[in-house]
């Protein structure tokens, strides 16, 4: 049994330097890794089983014997025995179906170490040093596959103070950007409590984050993409109001894993966290890309996001660089605080204003499209138009496609 202070979960030798580094931070993978193990040693299955479990953003399967297709899982971990031929057709197998692999043993000939370095194995790792390298091999295999797969950035909107137009900014951010290029956008409501961005896009959803979150381990590429409401290039996922009462708190701590399905199945990820910071968010704002705070040009919401700013960057560790901050409702009249006073006091370089649209604020909260209410309102579709080629990394053309094509298309 391991002296409870150990990290060595196998109890296998752990003293070393590059051990205690790695087992001091916090496991997590930057990309999601599906494992399978091929094994056939009941204890090794096990102590890898409690090892994995110390590992987030990872998902592992166990087999005795090779499977006819790998394609569900992006690395595949050997654990070899003494059947020598066994082992040389399943390398060789992985080498077919263009795998990553990982080999894991001890006293491994040398003709199968040459077959498996000729194959292109990722490690090969003898089961005492499991604990001290295991993981680094998993952070590369998970490096390579950031490398070469296209993984949508997360872009999430938080209001300074509730009401400042987070749901309007999220929603215009979408619904533009989806009109000026081709590459999918993805909009996520993480208002858990009462989402209105359904409401303003006029959907009907019958599929919410929470059945999402039920249904994680069937996800597929395909399921992503048909869970979600389409318009177009632009898609969505909607909260069911009073979601944080009802839903089990468990559940919710999945939103990492389904924001990273929704990752690599768009262009680009963009967020509503108008209630602010909450349990759950924090989570969600470790993920994203960049946080977009916006704010309203009085001394309260820029009281409220000063502290919101601080909590950020200090509490959940989001860089200065992160930030970006939307004055929205701006305008130049009839108010004396400057956009230079706003950045100094909230201390952020980038800063970017929306006008106040006085006939969408005389409608009050009108369903429909939030296109069609800037659609007549030239000033907000540039101001926007000119945030997203400023900050989102998207393949814009120089000739944009009309907004009222856009209109006319709609369903
Ligand atoms: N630039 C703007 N010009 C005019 N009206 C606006 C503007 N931005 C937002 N509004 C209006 O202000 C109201 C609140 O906006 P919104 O729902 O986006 O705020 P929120 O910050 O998401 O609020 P909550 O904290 O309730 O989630 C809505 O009626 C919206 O149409
Ligand atoms: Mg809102």
């Amino acid at each position: 049994m391991n002296d409870s202070s150990s990290n060595n979960i196998l109890g296998f030798d752990s003293a070393s330097t590059t051990c205690c580094d790695v087992v001091s931070q916090p496991m997590i993978l930057p990309y999601p890794l599906n494992v399978l193990i091929i094994c056939n040693n009941n204890s090794i299955e096990q102590g890898l089983t409690a090892y994995f479990a110390t590992i987030s953003n990872i998902q592992v399967e166990y087999c005795t014997l090779l499977p006819s297709s790998l394609s569900n899982f992006s690395l595949v971990l050997l654990v070899l025995d003494d059947n020598i031929d066994t082992a040389k057709h399943t390398i060789e197998k992985f080498s077919k179906q263009e795998k990553h692999f990982l080999l894991l043993g001890d006293n491994i000939k040398s003709e199968l170490i040459r077959l498996a370095i000729h194959h292109n194995v990722k490690d090969i790792i003898s089961i005492a040093d499991i604990e001290k390298e295991l993981y680094l091999s998993l952070l590369t295999a998970a490096n390579d596959l950031i490398n070469s797969s296209k993984i949508a950035p997360v872009f999430t909107i938080i209001n300074g103070k509730s009401g400042s137009g987070a749901s309007f900014i999220t929603s215009c951010l979408g619904e533009i950007s989806a009109n000026l290029t081709t590459e999918e956008i993805a909009i996520l409501d993480a208002d858990l409590n009462y989402g209105t961005l359904t409401d303003t896009f006029n959907f009907e959803p019958n599929y919410f984050i929470t059945d999402a979150l039920e249904d994680l381990d069937q996800l597929d590429n395909t399921a992503i993409r048909s869970m979600m409401l389409k318009r177009n290039n632009l898609s969505f996922l909607a909260s069911k109001p009073y979601t944080l009462l009802n839903a089990n708190p468990h559940l919710l701590e999945r939103l990492p894993q389904l924001i990273w399905k929704v990752k690599l199945n768009h262009d680009l990820v963009l967020i509503d966290l108008s209630r602010g910071l909450e349990t759950h968010s924090n989570s969600l704002i470790s993920l994203s890309d960049k946080v977009i705070v916006v704010v309203q040009q009085n001394i309260i919401s820029l009281r409220e996001a000063k502290v919101l700013i601080q909590q950020l960057t200090t509490n959940v560790g989001i860089p200065a660089e992160k930030l970006h901050i939307i004055v929205n409702r701006h305008s130049h009249k009839g108010n004396n605080i400057s956009i230079k006073d706003i950045k100094n006091v909230l201390d952020v370089e980038s800063i970017f204003i929306v006008s106040n649209n006085y006939e969408l604020a005389n409608a009050g909260i009108n369903s429909g499209s939030p296109i069609l209410k800037v659609a007549n309102h030239k000033i907000i579709q540039d101001e926007i138009s000119h945030i997203i080629r400023e900050i989102f990394p998207l393949d814009i053309p120089d000739i944009k496609p009309s907004l009222f094509t856009k209109i006319f298309r709609r369903k």
